[in-house]
């Protein structure tokens, strides 16, 4: 199933993904036994689009974010990014994974600008990026702390200012806030939302909380249980920004959720993330 370009998407007059999925399956070999990960998996991202993905646990999410990074290969079919087969990991499409590994003996401002250097980014186009950055997530004030004096919704914000200071093409974001607090956690996605649509970078975001995808998403993808393959789109046509309490979210989110429910383990955890 190719998914088709989506009716509320910023980017409509643009028809020619900036991702395209084609056939995708990922196996690995566990302790002698063979899994599918993910199974003819198709799919369109267009660019500036905000999609989420949700999907039982161990239903191939990662491994999913993986292939598009270019952090592993396809056993079959074709991952292309610009129509170009992804071969390996580049700056156009960085990830920002559930837990920030920071560089300990490095100050916020340091760690932002790491991955610059090595990128060879040096001067004032270095200072500038890394300014931006840490500006558009709200730390400036804190860019000489380590990372023993921030909270968990502050180095989350030093590996998304990380992260946008490359300038990708498409962010992949790994549950990025499941760790967080509810309040931490919303505030994120305020700043978040308020960030896609300064920047316009496309993101792709893996999410266990069906109210947090309603909350963020152009359309909401929904995945299988393992062997994870695509089980239904759901276009979010509802205008940003929204809050994760209104009736709007609350409704659709329990959409999300029934097509869901009839998948394992997911929407039935008690207390777990996407219980609200
Ligand atoms: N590097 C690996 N080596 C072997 N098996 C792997 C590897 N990565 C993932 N798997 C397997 O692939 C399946 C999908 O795992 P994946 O981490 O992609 O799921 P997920 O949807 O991200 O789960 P969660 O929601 O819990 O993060 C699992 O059965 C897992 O054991
Ligand atoms: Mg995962």
């Amino acid at each position: 199933m190719t998914l088709s370009a989506p009716a509320q998407s910023r980017t409509t007059t643009k028809f020619i993904p900036l991702l395209r999925l084609q056939g995708v399956t990922k196996r690995f070999l566990n302790s002698r036994h063979n899994t599918t990960a993910v199974e003819w998996l198709s799919f369109d991202v267009y660019e500036g689009e905000f999609v989420c993905i949700v999907g039982p646990s161990g239903g191939g999410k990662s491994t999913l974010l993986n292939l598009i990074a270019g952090l592993d290969a396809p056993d079959e079919g074709q991952v292309l990014f610009e129509g170009e087969a992804v071969r390996r990991s580049g700056p156009e499409r960085v990830v920002v994974f559930q837990e920030p590994a920071l560089i300990p003996w490095l100050n916020v401002r340091q760690n932002v600008e790491f991955g610059l250097k090595l990128r060879k980014v040096h001067g004032v186009e270095l200072r500038a990026r890394v300014d931006r950055a840490l500006e558009l997530v709200h730390l400036r004030s804190f860019e000489r702390a380590y990372s023993h004096e921030l909270s968990g919704g502050m180095k989350q914000r030093v590996q998304l200012a990380r992260a946008l200071a490359v300038k990708p093409r498409m962010l992949l974001m790994d549950e990025p806030f499941a760790a967080l607090d509810a309040q931490t956690r919303d505030g994120l996605q305020l700043e978040l939302q308020a960030i896609w649509a300064d920047m316009g970078t496309t993101i792709l975001f893996v999410t266990h909380n069906v109210r947090e995808a309603v909350v963020l998403a152009d359309r909401v993808l929904v995945m299988t249980p393992s062997p994870g393959r695509l089980k239904s789109e759901i276009p979010v046509p509802l205008p940003r920004p929204r809050s994760i309490d209104s009736h709007a979210v609350v409704d659709l989110a329990a959409q999300v959720r029934a097509e869901l429910q009839h998948e394992v383990g997911v929407s039935n955890e008690p207390g777990g993330a996407d219980a609200r």
